[in-house]
């Protein structure tokens, strides 16, 4: 069967997702619409979990939820075993509604409320992400019987960009402290010290990031700052977090290095460099978000209607917006897209699909190749799972999709879709 971005396309011409054509998903539950496959989330974690582990090293895959978050996705991570990174209450507050096991939870954030942190320790989250030393005096004044794991949040000075990496020499980031810094020592001593379990180190150097030497350059660091702290303090940096930022493939000119192969490169490299170096590291980790759920998402919208301008750029009005797809509008995104109803067609048209917001930055793609494109036919956009329903928001009163799962024969809402009454309910 032919396919597109790895779905099946049926007889009829239409996409699939599942066993499910896109034209009756969008009959039975409308648009604008978030499908989420649940078949590749999942296999996509039995990858990274299979990808990401070594005889000679304790290994943890952490999801994080900033990319996708709900009940639902709680639960899927629980089934399979990762653990989660949550950066607010918000995050927290789902997957403990979800009955995820606080012990697998790690809460970031480089500026955690007094409330966040008291809830923290209520539900007993099994570890905090320190950022910096006022976070946490705020945290061991807090603290008065449950004491969670700590890591510190590093700055390696290793920024990764999409196609590279570079070394600041300036570090000023607002995420953590400088590896640089001899603060950054006194304060790993005093957390040394107080009742809390010092277990390490946490860095992330940036998403979307496409080179294995950023990775290897920044999981060196890492090591090497665990050396200095244990030759200048005697202390052990049990875990090192390397964080997220695995880069997908969104378009065709996206090169993307084979993950499987950049996690054993990575882990090659780390066990290397800590027997080199006779260190005490027993476990690494990783925070993957966008590379668990982005190409297991899909967003369907129905073309209301089109336009040719005075200029002749052919614009496709679609029903949803950058309320539903921030990522055009706010980094220049690229995303491919189908006709779903009907995928295969000469394409002899370029368009623009622009979305129903007031702003003329709200664009879903720029000039895409498409067959002739109707009143009513079904766009797909693709690779849609991270930061789209997560980044969503109500900008012109719009109202928030519905977000599907997909597996197979099954199809269910795992998110309703909003109404009327969601967006005055808070209004008074
Ligand atoms: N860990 C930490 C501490 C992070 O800050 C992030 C992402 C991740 C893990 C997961 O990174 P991933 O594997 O998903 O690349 N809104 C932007 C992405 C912001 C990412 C922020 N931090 C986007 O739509 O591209």
């Amino acid at each position: 069967m032919e396919k597109v971005h790895n779905y099946n396309i049926n007889e009829s011409n239409e996409l699939m997702i599942g066993n499910f054509s896109a034209k009756n998903l969008v009959e039975t539950y409308q648009t604008p619409l978030y499908v989420m496959d649940e078949h590749r989330i999942v296999e996509n974690m039995k990858n990274m979990k299979q990808s990401f582990s070594q005889q000679s090293l304790k290994t943890e895959v952490i999801f994080a939820g900033k990319a996708f978050l709900t009940k639902a996705m709680v639960k899927l991570i629980k089934e399979n075993n990762l653990s989660l990174d949550v950066v607010s209450i918000g995050e927290l507050y789902t997957a403990i509604s979800a009955g995820f096991d606080p012990k697998n939870i790690y809460f970031h954030g480089n500026n955690k409320t007094e409330e966040e942190i008291v809830y923290a320790l209520n539900v007993e989250v099994g570890t905090i992400i320190i950022d910096h030393k006022d976070e946490f005096e705020l945290l061991s004044s807090l603290a008065t019987n449950y004491y969670p794991h700590l890591l510190l949040r590093i700055n390696t000075g290793v920024e990764a960009h999409t196609h590279e990496y570079i070394k600041t020499t300036h570090h000023n980031s607002k995420f953590g402290v400088s590896a640089y810094d001899d603060k950054t020592l006194d304060l790993i001593n005093m957390i040394n010290q107080s009742p809390f379990d010092f277990m390490g180190i946490h860095a992330h150097i940036g998403s979307q990031i496409f080179e294995i030497s950023s990775f290897q350059q920044h999981t060196i660091e890492m090591i090497e700052f665990s050396y200095k702290v244990k030759q200048k303090l005697n202390v052990d940096i049990n875990y090192i977090n390397l964080g997220g930022g695995f880069g997908i493939k969104y378009t065709d000119e996206d090169r993307v290095p084979n993950i499987k192969e950049m996690l054993k490169e990575v882990l090659n490299t780390a066990d290397e460099h800590i027997k080199k170096l006779n260190l005490n590291i027993k476990k690494l980790m990783i925070e993957p978000g966008r590379s668990i759920v982005a190409d297991a998402g899909v967003t369907l919208y129905s073309v209301g209607s089109l336009k040719t301008t005075y200029g002749q750029k052919n614009y496709i009005f679609v029903d949803g917006s950058m309320a539903d797809h921030m990522r055009t509008a706010l980094y220049q995104a690229k995303y491919e897209a189908v006709i779903a109803n009907r995928v295969n067609g000469e394409k002899n048209t370029i368009y623009t699909i622009a979305g129903k917001a007031c702003e003329s930055g709200d664009m879903i793609i720029h000039d895409i190749k498409l067959p002739e494109v109707k009143k009513n036919d079904i766009i797909a956009v693709f690779t849609t799972g991270a930061y789209h329903y997560s980044m969503a928001s109500n900008y012109n009163r719009l109202l928030k999709p519905a977000v599907i799962f997909v597996n197979q024969d099954k199809a269910r809402i795992v998110v309703k879709r909003e109404t009327l009454k969601d967006l005055i309910r808070n209004d008074l």
